[in-house]
């Protein structure tokens, strides 16, 4: 259940005040506190601490609350029953949303003939994690890799490939299109010929296209290596510019119609800015000089076309920042052309940094290959755990190097840029993946050892510690609404972090298996490891980890 909501809902009703409900961190005082009596105190004409405590029977009357008491200039601190907590912490999380939307979310946004690198982790994590949630609260999604398959790079390749032979191997591949692009700066006649390539491919030429289509193969087998290694689910849609291609044209012709293509200079532009900009807004591009199909064609073109298969009350898109003002102008001529009724949104991520804050480089200098980047991550496992004397098998190194990855990408709020460091997020403390994967394993240890428990019956009094635990569990269906609703996935991340030490303190405080631990408190703390692992589980479930047997 919400416990936050259920909780504010019934206060508010009780007392006739919409007010703040806030849970302390330090719940000495109270599990929550509520400052209705500063709201309702100039209405009602009385000082705040008066009213506070006219309140308090009112409130000592709602049957979830043990007591409460006026604090500072009329804050209202409330205990919750045990009882109440414990009843409420049983019974199954998550309420469906009574509202589900159709939401077409687009992320990866990989790019044929090119490694993926380490811009598309965040796009990766992230979007897989939204979607995730999405689906958890019963939103109906459908993810998109709208992949970068038609642009120029096409043409780069071709015109290296006509010139050495197919690549056999993705690596092969991957050195194609920086090594044509270099060519093409020295070259005139390289580019030119690079550039009607890509014009000819969009226009159906077969020999293109077949070449095309045998180093496509290539890209899309990398493209699912790196899923299957971070353990994302699968697309619904790997369509990009490509796919996109046979719906330019109905766009176009919106466009046209709305009076918003411009020629300008042998291309077609839209031009967007409006009095209120104080940034620069250039014109979009619609179509090349060239003629060829740009960029935000196809992202024009995919929002007509989603609009008509999916009709999506949402579309979220989720990239790195750079791309703030595309998404800017796709919004805006969606908009002005009346392309969608769905609401756009687009997420634009911060970088991953060195130490020095500059974006994150590989030893020599070079951009960071995605792959590179897991490989680092994995042998900062494997060193640690061997230090430690430890053995774990591979599987559970890899579990490991995935959690200490993704659950650091999903820790920042994704708009900040955050500074990568490998030794740092492999350690299994401090808020770092395999530090919740070891709270997680710990859970599960001891509900192995103690075998089939009986689920208790009555419970008697909980401790600090124990109710702590419980509580947080019941905060755990509100976290993940709001992070749906903020977009928000850091909320997760830190929402684990935050059991995963309640758990511990609970672990450390409360011995449960130990002989001189009475049946009955046995029992019941038992069913609370049980209840704190379930949720931890859900949560590491959202962020796409794996827990390991052993660690
Ligand atoms: N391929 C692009 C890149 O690597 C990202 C695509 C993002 N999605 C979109 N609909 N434009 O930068």
């Amino acid at each position: 259940m919400n416990l936050y909501k259920y909780v504010s809902e019934s206060i508010n009703k009780n007392l006739g005040f919409v007010a703040n409900l806030e849970t302390p961190r330090n719940r000495t005082f109270g599990d929550f506190s509520t400052n209705a009596a500063m709201v309702g105190a100039k209405s009602a004409g009385k000082n705040p601490r008066d009213l506070a405590n006219e309140l308090l029977p009112k409130l000592r009357d709602l049957d979830f609350i043990s007591d409460a008491s006026v604090a500072g200039p009329g804050f209202i601190n409330i205990k919750l029953r045990d009882d109440f907590i414990w009843r409420a912490a049983a019974q199954p999380h998550t309420e469906k949303t009574d509202t589900p939307k159709k939401i077409d979310l687009d992320y990866g946004g990989y790019n044929v003939g090119k490694a993926l690198h380490v811009g598309h982790l965040r796009t990766s994590i992230v979007g897989d994690t939204f979607n995730r949630i999405a689906k958890h609260l019963g939103h109906h999604t459908k993810s998109y890799n709208h992949i970068g398959d038609w642009g120029r790079p096409m043409g780069l390749i071709i015109a290296w490939i006509l010139e050495y032979g197919m690549p056999q191997n993705a690596d092969e591949l991957n050195k194609m299109y920086p090594a044509s692009t270099a060519r093409a700066k020295e070259d005139d006649a390289w580019m030119a010929r690079a550039k009607e390539i890509t014009a000819e491919l969009q226009s159906g030429n077969p020999k293109y296209k077949k070449i095309y289509d045998d180093f496509m193969k290539i890209s899309l087998a990398q493209m699912d290596n790196v899923l299957h290694r971070l353990n994302l689910l699968p697309f619904d849609a790997t369509m990009g510019e490509r796919g996109v291609a046979p719906y330019v044209n109905d766009t176009q012709k919106i466009l046209e119609s709305c009076g918003l293509l411009v020629e300008s200079d042998g291309a077609l532009i839209v031009n967007v800015k409006t009095d209120d900009d104080t940034a620069p807004m250039p014109p979009l591009i619609f179509r090349a000089s060239s003629g060829a199909q740009t960029y935000a064609a196809a992202d024009l073109s995919a929002i007509y076309y989603r609009t008509k298969t999916d009709h999506p009350d949402t579309i979220i898109y989720f990239t790195d920042s750079r791309q703030n003002l595309h998404f800017n102008q796709i919004f805006r001529v969606a908009k002005m052309a009346a392309l969608t009724t769905a609401e756009l949104f687009h997420t634009g991520f911060g970088a991953l940094t060195g130490p020095d804050g500059k974006p994150f480089k590989t030893r020599d200098g070079g951009v960071a290959e995605l792959l590179d980047i897991l490989d680092m991550v994995r042998d900062a496992v494997r060193a640690r755990v061997s230090t430690s004397g430890k053995q774990l098998d591979d599987t559970t190194i890899d579990s490991i190097a995935l959690a200490a990855i993704k659950f650091n990408d999903l820790l920042h709020d994704v708009r900040t840029d955050y500074i990568f460091d490998p030794t740092q997020i492999t350690s299994f403390e401090g808020r770092t993946g395999p530090y919740i994967l070891y709270t997680a394993v710990r859970l599960n240890s001891v509900l192995k050892r103690a075998g089939h428990a009986p689920t208790p019956s009555a419970i008697g009094e909980l401790t600090d510690d124990e109710r702590n635990l419980l509580i947080e569990t019941l905060d755990f269906d509100r976290t993940v609404q709001s992070a749906f609703d903020n977009r928000a996935t850091d909320m997760i991340a830190n929402y684990a972090y935050d059991l995963c030490q309640l758990a511990n303190t609970f672990y450390h405080n409360c011995p449960i298996l130990r002989d001189d631990v009475d049946d009955a408190t046995r029992a019941k703390r038992l069913q609370i490891v049980r209840i704190a692992r379930d949720t931890l589980a859900t949560a590491i479930d959202l962020m796409g980890l794996r827990i390991p047997n052993e660690m």
